[in-house]
């Protein structure tokens, strides 16, 4: 017969009391053992998902307990020296991870531009070398169409209607992959041209608003490029709605854009939580926005539409950005 045992788990002290008791061994015995508390408590602090706010006020209430009870400069002082040592511990995986995190996003910037260098080698390829293909299919089909009776040669002139649709639809994805107004006119111009072929394309009523004008860095006006070339495709994938708007302003020292669909919505938790994602879209708008410093809101439920909310601070724009009335 089996008999259960019961394991001993130790159960962890709350934070609170636990960085009381290293703090007060650190400042009354000081010791590379009290030290190595206060970074794993730093440690555990970013597992908890604790604020740097809640770490100084808890440093601060700690730090204040233990003056009360001493009286005297000197002792004052040692104090504080040994208070700053073991804040500036526990403070040290946070220094580690925000590296990380920066170190991350400058990896993803390179990413990105990688990424944006293969998405033109392919828009080129598309308009010019696909163009070229087309233009020989033509020639040879004038070739043939010589040599035919008056009826048969209609039949190929309707083929090459049929081919001058093609080279349109082409050279409108290979514009819109990567459009030369992105470069010379900036993203609010090259998005206007986008949505005016996804209307088309997907029978939607699109409406672009804008109180700003101007022209923001590089790298960020390929971002809202993208996020909202994704934005839409997403609106005409799935959201079977019939008209979207598209804002774009500032308030206060936030830049903001949002895009918005009268259409089915979705259950944007269930979409996010791990092991249940599928597309690749959200997550890449997500970081590109990382990438630049922005955020992004998603608001949407069953029925109600969706909407996306990008929020850019103001420092992320250059002097050329300004409001148009
Ligand atoms: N505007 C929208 N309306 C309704 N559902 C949406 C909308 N945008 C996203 N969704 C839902 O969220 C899911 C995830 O979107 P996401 O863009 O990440 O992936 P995807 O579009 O399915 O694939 P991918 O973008 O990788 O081609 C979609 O599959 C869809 O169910
Ligand atoms: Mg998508």
């Amino acid at each position: 017969m089996k008999t259960a045992t019961k394991r001993k788990t130790k159960r962890q002290a709350p934070f609170e009391e636990e960085h009381g008791a290293a703090f007060a061994e650190y400042t009354q015995r000081g010791g590379e053992a009290a030290l190595g508390r206060a970074y794993g408590l730093g440690r555990r602090a970013i597992n908890e998902k604790k604020s740097l706010m809640e770490i100084a006020s808890l440093h601060h209430r700690a730090l204040h307990g233990r003056l009360a009870g001493l009286k005297g400069g000197a002792r004052h002082q040692k104090l504080l020296a040994a208070a700053a040592e073991f804040l500036a511990e526990t403070l040290s995986p946070y220094e580690m991870a925000h590296r990380g995190v920066q170190d991350a996003i400058a990896a993803l910037r390179q990413l990105n531009e990688t990424l944006e260098e293969e998405i033109k080698r392919i828009a080129y390829a598309v308009h010019d070398e696909a163009g070229q293909i087309l233009v020989a299919v033509h020639l040879a089909l004038a070739d043939v169409a010589r040599e035919l009776p008056k009826p048969q040669k209609e039949k190929v002139g309707r083929i090459e209607e049929l081919l001058n649709q093609v080279e349109k639809q082409l050279r409108r994805y290979s514009h819109e992959l990567r459009p030369t107004v992105l470069d010379d006119l900036g993203w609010i111009p090259a998005i206007r041209f986008l949505a005016e072929g996804v209307s088309k394309r997907a029978n939607l009523r699109i409406q672009i608003k804008t109180t700003v004008a101007g022209r923001l860095p590089g790298p960020v006006e390929i971002a809202l490029y993208r996020i909202v070339q994704e934005a839409l495709t997403n609106a005409a994938r799935h959201s079977k709605a019939s008209r979207v708007w598209i804002r774009i302003g500032r308030k206060n020292r936030i830049f903001c854009c949002s895009i918005e669909d009268d259409g089915v919505g979705f259950d944007v938790q269930a979409v996010q939580s791990d092991g249940k994602r599928r597309g690749l879209g959200l997550i890449a708008m997500q970081e590109r926005l990382n990438g630049i410093g922005g955020t992004l809101s998603i608001e949407s439920a069953r029925g109600r539409g969706t909407r996306l909310l990008i929020q850019l601070p103001a420092e992320t724009q250059n002097a050329n950005s300004h409001r148009v009335s």
